[in-house]
């Protein structure tokens, strides 16, 4: 968006993944959607291409900021602009900061160059970021931070892109974002992941598979507005997570928490581990949201449709 000083606007939303985490790490479906909430980029005109690091981000972090940033600056053809990013996500907990940041910085530098930000495009880049980021993921975080809504996922093994479907809800769909603790990087946890699933094989990949199914059924609730058949295949995600060792014990306390305040389903979101976040789906979460601030739990309502979903 252009503003009447020449300065540009982008928005990357976070994500969250209803169904389907690690397994897509393994050519499964999975079933995310865009939050409300996510990463603001401006960029205003200068002599070069160049990203203001926002100050609290120093050493490592800035510099690997820097260098994926270099990486998207080359990719649009160095347009000259200096970019400033804003975030209203948590970092590091499994709602996509990076992805959102990433496709943020795509969208505006994109712009700047005179093209239009379309979603393949802005994935595209943005895939480049992540992978300075992160090394290899899947690509579900910055593909739902593109694509701006809810959408069935998949990236087959040695699938140079991914299937990306839309998944449209008759309904609205509002989830809770709980924060626990906090929690080891998401490399290493898929790294550990990876070590058990080599050793036991067959019967990792048979949880693998059935969390795909979940996913693939988790889509065609949604589309039926059945959100407590949504909700089911939601906690029985999180409990084939936690079989695979990927919740501890302040994210089980979370999720029985939202569940036993009236939630449709919930579980573990991204990479999990020994903290991070829980969603809960609510018909309405707002109350249960001024209820647990009050007792200075972190959390945040959300719609998971993109930031102009109903
Ligand atoms: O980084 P997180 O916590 O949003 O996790 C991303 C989801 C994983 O499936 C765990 C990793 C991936 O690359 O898809």
């Amino acid at each position: 968006m252009v503003e009447q000083t020449g300065a540009l606007n982008a928005f990357g939303p976070g994500k969250v993944i209803l169904l389907g985490e690690h397994g897509v790490v393994y050519g499964r479906p999975a079933l995310a959607g865009a939050l409300s909430w996510g990463v603001s980029a401006r960029a205003v005109p200068s002599r070069r291409c160049r990203l203001l690091v926002p100050g609290a981000v120093r050493g490592a972090g800035r510099k690997l900021l820097l260098s994926a940033f270099a990486r998207a600056a080359a990719i649009t053809g160095q347009p000259p602009v200096a970019v400033s990013v804003e975030s209203d996500l948590p970092p590091s907990m499994g709602l996509g900061s990076s992805a959102a940041l990433a496709v943020a910085c795509a969208k505006v530098l994109l712009e700047a160059a005179g093209r239009k930000p379309m979603p393949r495009a802005v994935a595209e880049i943005a895939e480049v970021m992540e992978k300075e980021f992160h090394g290899t993921p899947s690509g579900v975080d910055h593909t739902t931070s593109a694509q701006a809504r809810l959408i069935h996922f998949r990236r087959r093994p040695g699938a140079r892109s991914p299937t990306v479907r839309a998944v449209h809800s008759p309904r609205p769909l509002k989830i809770l974002v709980a924060l626990v603790g906090q929690r080891s990087p998401t490399r290493r946890t898929v790294q550990r992941l990876r070590e058990r699933r080599e050793r036991w094989r067959g019967r990792y990949d048979r949880l693998f598979d059935e969390i795909g199914r979940l996913a693939d059924e988790g889509a065609r609730a949604v589309e039926a507005g059945d959100l407590e058949a949504l909700g089911d295949l939601m906690n029985v995600n999180h409990g084939l997570l936690s079989s695979l060792q990927l919740s501890s014990g302040g994210l089980d306390e979370m999720v029985y928490r939202l569940r036993g305040l009236g939630a449709l389903g919930a579980k573990l979101t991204g990479a999990g581990g020994d903290g991070g976040a829980v969603i809960g789906l609510f018909w309405e979460p707002e109350p249960v949201m001024a209820r647990l601030s009050r007792e200075g739990i972190r959390c945040f309502t959300s719609q998971v449709g993109g930031p102009r979903a109903l």
